[in-house]
């Protein structure tokens, strides 16, 4: 019985929901017609492995609703990680949610889709009222499953699993050093040294030096800059701009200056310019062999990971 005097916001009760860290499944049946259904359900669970059993719930304002209350079979589909926009489509109404899919067809011909991080094809064993849903439970009678990293939903937004913690630490070969394999440092430094090696072997043969390189990068970026300027957006590379060094830069003929006194601004000259391109196009490229492997969740943990580094060791 429900507690009448109890009230409920409904929003911070589907906040809390969200709380619980979830997959994120399709669940497919035919409908008496022999039309495909499905949609998009986070309500999964495990039940009994012996016997095998799962269950779920459906809104009983549901259009799937008829097709799974009559139907005998259904199919619970993992997600996997890249299937978020099966996802996605799954979750409309009113559309033709199996349009263009390849499917294959289960117990009492349930259309199957592929590539999932697994799949329990299920025979209804019970039915049950849970307020505005109704709960299914069924028998696993196949089921399959793949090495494809789930999909997963937290607080009202797709994510993905990361493990807390790497099982087998990055194995750094041929570096004759006290500093363990895992020091934060060693591995920034490391990753950093390789990363820019090419670009670094290419400037260095073009007798910049690495402060040289970097004023490159600041003018390449914006015109018209004074050496105050420089040196503040220099800053973060930890060099310092001197008249010894701006005097190199103006004889490798890729910066010009213009006026005199401290108000004198520097840009890149044709040369200047094209060079830098050129290291940037290098730089990208060797950004993307780097990269090879972390899909853009990956990447965009990695750099909003390392901001928080670069903050918290800003002195
Ligand atoms: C991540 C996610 C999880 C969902 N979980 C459920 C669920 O467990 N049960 C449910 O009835 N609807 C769930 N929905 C909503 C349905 O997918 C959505 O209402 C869909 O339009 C229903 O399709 P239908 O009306 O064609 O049956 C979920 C949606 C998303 C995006």
């Amino acid at each position: 019985m429900s507690n009448p005097n109890l009230v409920i916001d409904s929003k911070q009760f589907r906040n809390a929901l969200g709380a619980f860290a979830t997959g994120v499944t399709i669940v497919t049946t035919r409908d008496a017609e022999g039309a495909d259904v499905g949609l998009t359900a986070s309500s999964f669970n495990s039940v009994s492995l012996e016997p095998p059993m799962i269950l779920w719930s459906l809104a009983k304002t549901s259009g799937s609703l008829s097709a799974f209350m009559t139907g005998d079979h259904f199919a619970v589909h993992v997600l996997a990680a890249d299937q978020q926009a099966l996802s996605d489509r799954f979750s409309k109404r009113g559309i033709d949610k199996f349009a263009g899919l390849e499917l294959e067809r289960g117990p009492g011909q349930v259309p199957l889709l592929g590539d999932c991080a697994a799949r329990f094809k299920c025979k209804t064993s019970f039915r049950y009222e849970g307020g505005d849903h109704i709960i299914f439970v069924g028998e696993v009678i196949e089921f399959d499953h793949s090495a494809h990293p789930p999909l997963a939903f937290h607080g009202g937004k797709y994510a993905k699993v990361h493990p807390r913690a790497l099982e087998n630490p990055l194995d750094v070969e041929d570096v004759n050093s006290s500093f363990n394999k895992d020091y934060l440092g060693f591995l920034l430094g490391v990753a950093s040294m390789q990363l820019y090696q090419p670009v670094r072997n290419d400037w260095q043969q073009m007798g910049l030096s690495e402060c040289g390189y970097y004023v490159l990068s600041v003018l390449a970026a914006g015109k018209h800059k004074t050496q105050g300027q420089i040196e503040e957006l220099l800053k973060p590379s930890g060099h310092r701009l001197d008249d010894e060094e701006l005097g190199r830069l103006l004889e490798t003929e890729l910066v010009t200056v213009h006026g005199d006194g401290p108000d004198r601004q520097f840009d890149l000259t044709p040369r200047g310019h094209e060079y830098a391109v050129k290291l940037f196009v290098q730089a990208k490229s060797v950004e993307q062999k780097a990269i090879a492997g972390l899909d853009w969740d990956d990447l965009a943990l990695l750099k909003n990971l390392l901001k928080k580094v670069i903050r918290n060791t800003r002195s």
